[in-house]
């Protein structure tokens, strides 16, 4: 698997490494980002794209900025530079919660060498942070799973899910993946049913490369084909990841997670999303009104990348003259998620729930 954190500092080069994740499953390459420009461009162009490695990109974005800093007002142009990280990727909320926190330990009483310090510091404890929430999602889940397990006979647990909310998503383990690897390493048989996830494809090209390589049983399979499934009880559970849940339990994810969340529902299987609190925003009590949903350019739906006698070519799918959307996010309301599962526990997708597991957000 290679080095098993998705982004890192390279001490020797001074500048940050990850993994080039518009090349995978065909090509893992890893790609440097010495720059602010290239940090921002990184996750425009979703270089890194998930919630919690968009975040710590960003982090490592700031401490960028402030390294290659020339002007004269310092913490103002440190503002704009987190805007501009910002606006790269508007509804995964970990963006805008690094650049903010990022900003909060900047201070106009020491020097800007000591601020730069700072920043790498953060970004590197933004890291950790990640890793230590991925875990602890894990361990909860992984109970979730256990139980699910004992109604089995011993069968796998069949779990379905959306998009890449997996390691690659984060910096080690994932969220929504998180239990399963725990699972799968405490010799809980699973089988993973992994949406294609259309138009990117992060999960056909990314969460199956994950679990195969993490030699966890998976099946591919288009997008629709969920409810089918659930029809005939080939799915025991759904974990998902999040972009943005907001304080009452809504949670914006991958485009299609709210379809599957419909259909778990009116077949009375339980619909679980994982997510670290640096993805809830603490700010929102209404996602469908409030969260902004991204909208991508139409080449992601008309052109799709394939391999060609080994060499990796775009092909286009679609009549030239159509009009393509591209919503990337959509967001499953709260009264369809069974429940949260966070690096604190599992709680309801309610207001009480999340607060009885973060009550120092009670009075914001
Ligand atoms: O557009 P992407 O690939 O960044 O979307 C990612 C997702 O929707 C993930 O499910 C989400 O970020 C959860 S990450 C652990």
């Amino acid at each position: 698997m290679g080095n098993p954190q998705t982004i890192w500092y390279n001490h020797q080069k001074q500048l940050v490494e990850t993994i080039d994740q518009r090349k995978l499953p065909f090509q893992n390459l890893i790609i440097e980002i010495g720059t602010l420009e290239e940090a921002g461009n990184a996750i425009s162009e979703m270089v890194v794209r998930g919630a919690p490695l968009i975040g710590v990109t960003a982090g490592y974005g700031m401490y960028l900025a402030a390294r290659y800093y020339a002007g004269n007002d310092f913490q103002a142009e440190m503002k704009l530079v987190a805007e501009k990280l910002k606006s790269t990727r508007p509804t995964a909320v970990n963006l805008a919660f690094a650049v903010d926190e990022a900003l909060s330990v900047i201070s106009g009483q020491i020097s800007i060498s000591e601020n730069v310090k700072k920043l790498f510091d953060y970004a590197e404890n933004l890291k950790q942070r990640e890793i230590g929430f991925s875990k602890n999602i894990g361990k909860h889940g992984l109970e979730i799973i256990k139980a699910v397990s004992e109604t089995k006979n011993g069968e796998p647990v069949q779990i379905l899910t959306h998009c890449n909310a997996g390691r690659l998503a984060c910096v080690e383990l994932g969220t929504a993946t998180a239990p399963i690897y725990l699972a799968h390493e405490a010799g809980i048989p699973v089988h993973v049913w992994v949406d294609e996830t259309r138009p990117r494809n992060q999960g056909a090209r990314l969460t199956a490369w994950e679990l195969g390589e993490a030699g966890i049983p998976h099946t591919i399979i288009p997008d629709n084909t969920g409810g089918h499934l659930m029809q005939h009880k080939m799915v025991d559970m759904v974990i998902v990841g999040s972009d943005r849940a907001t304080l009452n339990g809504d949670v914006a994810n991958k485009i299609g997670t709210y379809l599957k969340a419909l259909a778990a529902a009116d077949n009375g299987i339980p619909f679980y999303v994982a997510l670290p609190s640096t993805t809830i925003d603490w700010t929102l009590n209404d996602g469908i009104a409030e969260i902004p949903i991204e909208q991508r350019n139409a080449s992601e739906v008309s052109v799709m990348e394939g391999l060609l006698d080994g060499e990796v070519h775009e092909f286009s799918i679609l009549p030239a003259k159509s009009a393509v959307a591209n919503y990337g996010f959509d967001v499953t309301p709260a009264r369809l998620v069974t429940g949260l599962i966070t690096e604190r526990g599992v709680c309801n997708a309610t207001r009480e729930g999340i607060l009885k597991l973060f009550p120092e957000k009670a009075n914001r």
